[in-house]
């Protein structure tokens, strides 16, 4: 019989278990086995494996983080750390392994396959959208909603009060979480790390806000770019507004998933099985343009994601 193993790895993120339940479905629908490995690369290496079922994935597409746990393993860093998870895929006849996680969690794949040839195909779930070659990874738009939620509520007390808010979002070192929620939520300044920026210009645009009527101004920094506290800081200093920080933190990664992730999810955990029963052996599964492929992994992490340079100036524009 047929055996596929999937693991979640890296930060958890909403959909996750839409992507799980898609896999072990789509997987037992064509007749495999499937292996459900419990806390990511470091579960592997320890044995944490149990045959999931039908039922094992009910009532789980609707809910956030991940049922089969997930962790960043640094033992899995090592070769013994890998030859161990290889011995545990050889003892439960394993003869494909799903990656649901970030760029992270696919180097660990592309190096496992790389040193046993095991089959993989990774499915792209990370809040921080910055893996290279797909457009899309699950979890980025529940994150990107979290935070507009959060901006919505902030914007009520800031007017109330006449006053500036920073709201730091995560993102790792991109920026995609925070020009996103920012253009959304209409904030005065998104700060990214893939920009410089210029904390003058940004106060004088604060400033050129109130004398034109401005109630309150919301700047969104996003963690790689710098902390809400220097940037509050700077600009009480520079223009003595009455400057407030809301350090979003690990709400983004929780909640419901959306519908928008879960069928991302769902579509790229039925098409993780498909790769294998068409002979694909080191996928990274991805949307372009809104439409559903795979490229080889090795090439993807060759290369790096790039913001939207457009969307990053028309967020500027529209916040004059
Ligand atoms: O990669 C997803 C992410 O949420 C990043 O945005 C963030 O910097 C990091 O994970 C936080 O990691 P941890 O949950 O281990 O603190």
């Amino acid at each position: 019989m047929r055996r596929i193993g999937v693991l979640t790895s890296g930060g958890d993120a909403p959909g996750m278990n839409a992507a799980i339940r898609a896999v072990v479905r789509k997987g037992l629908y064509h007749g495999y086995e499937v292996l459900g490995i419990r806390r990511g690369f470091a579960g592997l290496i320890e044995g944490d494996i149990e045959p999931f079922s039908l039922g094992s994935v009910a009532d789980v597409i609707q809910t956030g983080g991940t049922v089969l746990l997930t962790a960043r393993s640094e033992e899995f860093l090592a070769s013994e750390g890998r030859a161990q998870a290889f011995a545990t895929i050889q003892r439960s006849g394993i003869e494909s392994l799903v990656v649901v996680g970030g760029d992270g969690s696919f180097r660990g794949a592309l190096t496992f396959h790389k040193e046993t040839g095991l089959p993989v195909a990774c499915i792209p779930a990370t809040i921080d959208n910055d893996i290279p070659g797909t457009d899309y990874a699950i979890g980025f738009d529940t994150a990107v909603n979290n935070v507009v939620d959060a901006i919505n509520k902030i914007r009520d007390t800031a007017t109330s009060h006449e006053r500036t808010f920073v709201v730091e979002v995560m993102g790792g070192n991109s920026g995609f979480i925070a020009l996103t929620a920012g253009l959304a939520g209409g904030a005065e300044s998104i700060l990214i790390p893939e920009f410089p920026f210029d904390l003058e210009a940004v106060c004088r645009r604060l400033l050129r806000g109130v004398r034109r009527g401005k109630l309150h101004s919301i700047i969104i920094v996003a963690e790689g770019a710098g902390s809400a506290a220097e940037v509050a800081r700077e600009i009480k200093s520079r223009t003595g507004f009455d400057t407030k920080i809301t350090i979003l933190g690990h709400i983004q990664r929780g909640g419901k998933p959306t519908a928008f992730d879960r069928v991302m999810a769902s579509v790229m955990g039925a098409r993780a099985v498909e790769l294998f029963m068409n002979g694909e052996r080191c996928a990274a599964i991805s949307v372009a343009e809104g439409v559903l492929g795979h490229q080889d992994l090795a090439a993807v992490l060759a290369s790096r994601k790039k913001i939207d340079v457009e969307l990053y100036r028309l967020a500027e524009v529209l916040a004059i």
